[in-house]
């Protein structure tokens, strides 16, 4: 797992793009944006060239049908995850993984549909001065899971229930998924393994991997 936090740009850092990102690093028009947006590309590029033995700038990416990016035939899997001025890469020798990093939402009018009526339940209780670090809470660790099936928000989140937030992350029910082996709409990837990430003050993040091993999770700030 590495974490950043996006400063500055610098030349070198877009060099490291290829034409797609260029195009739409070009076209953020504010500084803070243009920052996270290269910071975030130029460590996973990084990252992934220092782990393969490659070079960053050469890598090609491929997108999965819901836009998850991969490498064709590296054995390795990845994710990417960017927001105010942090960003998370993580990266595993092959087990399916998504990371999500928010900044406590600021909203006034937090998106309550999101959270499963047991979520809800939970969350209603919590002190108004907690409630925006709260669901931003839920939200990682329900965005991590659904960026490591790669299904992302073409799902809708509030199907998933996921520990609350004072526990340890733990994703305890998918609705829908649920059924007997064998039927059209349980996934293949359950279960999934739930880790908070440390994202620094103002932020939350989580981290999930599909499958039953345990993992050891390296955190690496740059
Ligand atoms: C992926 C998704 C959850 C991103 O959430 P977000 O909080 O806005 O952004 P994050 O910073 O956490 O993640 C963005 C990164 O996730 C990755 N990503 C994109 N689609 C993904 C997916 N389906 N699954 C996992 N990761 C995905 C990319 O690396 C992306 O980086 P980029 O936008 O800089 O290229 C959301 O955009 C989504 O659900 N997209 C898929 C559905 C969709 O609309 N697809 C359109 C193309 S078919």
């Amino acid at each position: 797992m590495w974490t950043a936090r996006a400063v500055s740009v610098s030349p070198a850092q877009v060099r490291l793009l290829d034409d797609r990102e260029r195009r739409v690093y070009e076209s953020l028009l504010r500084e803070p944006d243009r920052a996270l947006y290269l910071t975030a590309h130029a460590l996973l590029r990084l990252v992934l060239g220092e782990a393969l033995g490659r070079d960053p700038a050469g890598l090609v990416f491929a997108a999965g049908p819901h836009g998850k990016p991969y490498l064709e035939g590296a054995g390795v899997e990845f994710s990417l995850s960017h927001s105010g001025e942090r960003v998370a890469v993580a990266l595993t020798s092959g087990t399916p993984v998504g990371v999500d990093v928010e900044r406590v939402t600021d909203l006034v009018e937090l998106p309550l549909p999101v959270l499963s009526a047991e979520e809800r339940a939970v969350f209603d209780r919590v002190p108004g001065p907690e409630r925006a670090a709260a669901f931003t809470a839920y939200w990682v660790r329900k965005e991590a899971v659904l960026k490591a099936t790669g299904e992302g928000l073409r799902v809708d989140p509030a199907r998933l229930t996921v520990s609350a937030p004072d526990r340890p992350a733990e994703l305890l029910g998918w609705r829908g998924r649920e059924g007997p082996r064998g039927r059209d709409d349980v996934q293949p990837h359950l279960p999934v393994r739930l880790y908070d990430l440390d994202a620094g003050e103002g932020y939350r993040g989580a981290v999930a991997l599909l499958g039953e091993a345990a993992h050891r999770i390296v955190p690496r700030t740059v």
